[in-house]
């Protein structure tokens, strides 16, 4: 009694204000039979990520580092869905070898790639001293140097699709970030951020990587789109203990009620990976299904959310210093 009193009055009202906020009606194209690649596909919101494209008729590759943990979610995706096509693969983007191994692996059974969505992230606090493979911090390391590997790896494939779109999950705390365009590595723990760090420079990198890659793509058949989910209830700042993301921690139940679902959140990047209207754009930033600057969202209430400051010359410094940092030459790949 007391629950469906609770439910009526409190969890649907605020459901119904987070899907007026999270959805937006629009056009789609028909992505019947593409390939799609979702890092972090076996949960959150790569998971629900996942689902949409399947149920849009996507062969859709589920590149996670758990694949014990992507039956399950296959299961459930198939309990929602019986349309596209699911295959886990091994990628575990905190190790550059296995992002080698998983691009040899895909081109051995794949010929192009329609849609990539560098989904999967880490946020862990800078105090703790973990590190990537190679010794790089943690969330620069796997969030952003992964994805800027894989992207490349994959780039000669993107390039065979009469369709090439590449989404990128960053987050409105790249605002907090302070990234040392030649050392994107070096940490300034002394300056003050709700967020750690390491994670805000990754987020902050992703957006920089999205802008570079759109100018080296221009006169390619291959766009590129840079977005932030929304504050979304997922499993994401397990590891934060301190400050108000660790409040939040201890009222976890209560985030359910207070943010948005991944499926909510999923909308953002199936916009960006489907939406006609958008088709044109490349190097933008997006929240909610729209392009960043258009509108104002509750999310500003925790982080400012006017646009963050990314200019083409710090684009180019980080791009020069990650080819470096991941071994890679990528100035053929985009002649
Ligand atoms: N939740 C939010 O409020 C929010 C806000 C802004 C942006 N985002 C971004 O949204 C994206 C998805 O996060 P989420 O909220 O859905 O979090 P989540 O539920 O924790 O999912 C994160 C996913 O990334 C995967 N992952 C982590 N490290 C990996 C690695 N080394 N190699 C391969 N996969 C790895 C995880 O795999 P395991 O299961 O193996 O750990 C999991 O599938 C992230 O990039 C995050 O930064 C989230």
């Amino acid at each position: 009694m007391c629950n469906s009193v609770f439910s009526y009055v409190i969890r649907k009202p605020l459901q119904g204000l987070r899907n007026l906020v999270s959805k937006r009606a629009f056009e789609e194209e028909n992505v019947q039979g593409k390939i799609a690649i979702v890092t972090g596909a076996n949960k959150g919101i790569g998971k629900e990520v996942t689902y949409e494209l399947a149920n849009r008729g996507v062969t859709v590759i589920m590149a996670c580092r758990n694949l014990e943990a992507v039956k399950e979610s296959i299961v459930e995706i198939r309990n929602k869905t019986f349309l596209g096509t699911l295959i886990p693969m091994q990628l575990d983007l905190a190790s550059l070898e296995s992002v080698h191994n998983f691009v040899t692996a895909f081109k051995a059974r794949f010929n192009h790639v329609d849609i990539l969505i560098n989904n999967a992230g880490v946020m862990i606090p800078d105090k703790q001293t973990i590190k990537t493979r190679e010794g790089f911090e943690i969330n620069v390391g796997t969030n952003f140097l992964g994805h800027f590997l894989l992207t490349n790896l994959l780039m000669e494939l993107l390039r065979k699709s009469d369709f090439a779109r590449v989404v990128h999950v960053s987050s409105l705390s790249m605002k907090y970030a302070n990234l040392n365009y030649e050392k994107p590595l070096e940490i300034n723990i002394k300056r003050k951020s709700i967020y750690p760090l390491g994670y805000c420079n990754s987020k902050f990198a992703l957006a920089l990587f999205n802008l570079e890659l759109a100018k080296r793509t221009s006169n390619l058949n291959v766009r590129t789109y840079c977005l932030c989910p929304g504050c979304v209830y997922t499993d994401i700042s397990d590891f934060i203990t301190a400050d108000w993301i660790g409040v939040l921690q201890r009222i976890k139940f209560l985030q359910k009620y207070l943010l948005l679902s991944p499926s909510q959140a999923s909308q953002s990047i199936i916009y960006c990976a489907t939406a006609k209207e958008c088709a044109r754009q490349s190097g933008e930033l997006y929240r909610r299904c729209k392009l960043w600057g258009d509108s104002v969202y509750p999310d500003d209430l925790f982080v400012p959310g006017d646009l963050p400051d990314l200019n083409d010359e710090d684009a180019k410094k980080l791009w020069k210093a990650s080819e470096k940092l991941t071994k890679i030459d990528t100035d053929s790949l985009y002649l």
